[in-house]
């Protein structure tokens, strides 16, 4: 047995990747460890959306570069987006990394393990196969699967949005077929996964090469008995069609959750950007998916201090998130990435204008969320229970159908992780909710 420490940093896709890593790593004796210390391999598996995540990978290799003099024998490498974009440096700058693999070089780590049995030279592997030539092995595996998975639909993103530096790490968009993820679906689920969430970059463009489409899959998979609950992210408003809108009408295992970024409220923004939709448009979206689906909980992502971005520019923003009442909001001040196009843009914003931005913004969706959990007070409500409660282990841990983690006492009542339960919220915060079972259950 070996040890294998893995530390994660950014968004589900790269979560997913380190759940791919551990599931190819275990057939090769490597075993799990919560401590790096324990381990024979470290894997670093990096993020590089924005500079603060980024930093991450040399706070972290610097605190474990000691390790090598305990353990010789440890191995260190660097995954994900960084690993990617940055290459060769990283190993410049880390010497003590021993090798630096991209996103779609995964697959791989069996074969550069078995390589460093017979050397020890350092190695970057970074090159896309862009077209078809490179087979993408796309079976979702995963060690020990709980009551929800992640399935990866698709790869990379064909937008260029100005400021997203995803098409350079992840590459052009790439779909698996239905067919594959169908299989994939029924693995899990005879395993004992209840809820799947569809992941993609850019999700609701997934088959379109294909003739396929994500309301497809979606009606596909519904048919399968034990899958219980559907969701997605992460979808591009500019792409978002009735087809999909229709689902929440007819598919009653789609949750009534929707994560639809729309980054900035001002359609100036938005064409700098490049965005493809406006204001008018993003809140006709929200309103038709509202009218399939009344109580979907909407959710987002914004940036502010975008170059150019007014008082008047952000207030539209305030605007939308007035109008939409988002229930989670994921909120950033703008942060210019190497390669990308933004990067390049004039901005006369201090660091100061835009955290004063950033902090009357999340007053305003920290108020909305609170608002919005404190009306589920009184409300029946079912939950799929996912684990014992990370605070506290007398109580479970499960989410609403809008995604709101939702806390309840074991001892009320005999269910079980993977059980859907209708519970009586009794009290709420910010982030999430205290209920007791249902008289039914
Ligand atoms: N600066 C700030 N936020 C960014 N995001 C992506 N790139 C940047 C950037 N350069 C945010 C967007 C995106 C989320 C994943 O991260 O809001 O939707
Ligand atoms: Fe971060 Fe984007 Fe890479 Fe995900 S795909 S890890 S969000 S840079």
């Amino acid at each position: 047995m070996r040890g294998l420490f893995i530390q994660t940093y950014g968004c589900q896709m790269n979560s997913s990747d380190s759940d791919r890593m551990r599931a190819i790593l275990a057939p090769l004796g490597y075993e799990s460890q919560s401590q790096p210390e324990n381990a024979d391999l470290i894997l670093i598996n990096t993020c590089s959306i924005r500079d603060k995540a980024e930093a991450k990978l040399s706070t972290f290799a610097g605190d474990i570069k000691g390790l090598k003099i305990d353990n010789p024998k440890l191995k260190i490498g660097v995954t994900g987006c960084v690993a990617q974009q940055e290459k060769e440096k990283i190993i410049q700058e880390n010497p003590f990394v021993d090798f630096v693999i991209g996103p779609d070089h995964i697959d791989d780590l069996p074969e550069i393990l078995e390589n460093f049995e017979n050397s020890n030279f350092q190695f970057v592997r970074t090159d896309f196969e862009q077209e078809t030539s490179r087979v993408w092995k796309t079976q979702t595996l995963l060690t020990n699967p709980g009551p929800t998975a992640f399935i990866n639909v698709m790869k990379g993103c064909d937008h260029f949005c100005t400021y997203c530096v995803v098409p350079y790490t992840r590459g052009r968009e790439k779909s698996r077929p239905i067919v594959d993820i169908y299989d994939d679906v029924v693995r899990l689920t005879d395993q004992g996964v209840r809820e799947i969430t569809f992941l993609g970059q850019n999700v609701n463009t997934f088959g379109k090469r294909a003739g396929e489409s994500l309301a497809e899959l979606f009606f596909k998979v519904h048919e399968i008995e034990n899958l219980k609950r559907i969701r997605f992210m992460t979808p591009h408003p500019g792409d978002l069609e009735d087809s999909l809108i229709e689902c929440f009408k007819e598919l009653p295992k789609l949750c009534s959750q929707f994560h639809l970024p729309f980054q900035s409220g001002s359609d100036k923004i938005l064409r700098s950007m490049r965005r493809f939709y406006t204001k008018a448009q993003y809140l006709e979206k929200i309103a038709a998916v509202r009218e399939a689906r009344p109580d979907v909980a909407f959710s987002t992502d914004i940036i502010v201090g975008f170059p150019g971005e007014t008082e008047e520019d952000f207030e539209e923003t305030l605007d939308v998130v007035r109008k939409v009442r988002f229930d989670n909001a994921y909120s950033f001040t703008f942060s210019p990435r190497p390669g990308t196009r933004a990067a390049e843009f004039k901005c006369d914003l201090t660091e100061g204008q835009k955290t004063d931005r950033l902090t009357r913004l999340q007053n305003e969706l920290r108020g909305i969320a609170r608002e919005l959990h404190n009306q589920e007070v009184g409300k029946i409500k079912e939950i799929l229970i996912e684990c014992p409660s990370k605070k506290d282990p007398n109580f479970w841990t499960g989410r609403t159908s809008q995604n709101v983690p939702t806390h309840f006492e074991r001892s009320l009542s005999t269910a079980r992780p993977g059980d859907l339960v209708k519970v009586k919220i009794e009290s709420a915060t910010l982030t999430h909710l205290k209920a007791t079972p249902a008289l039914e259950n």
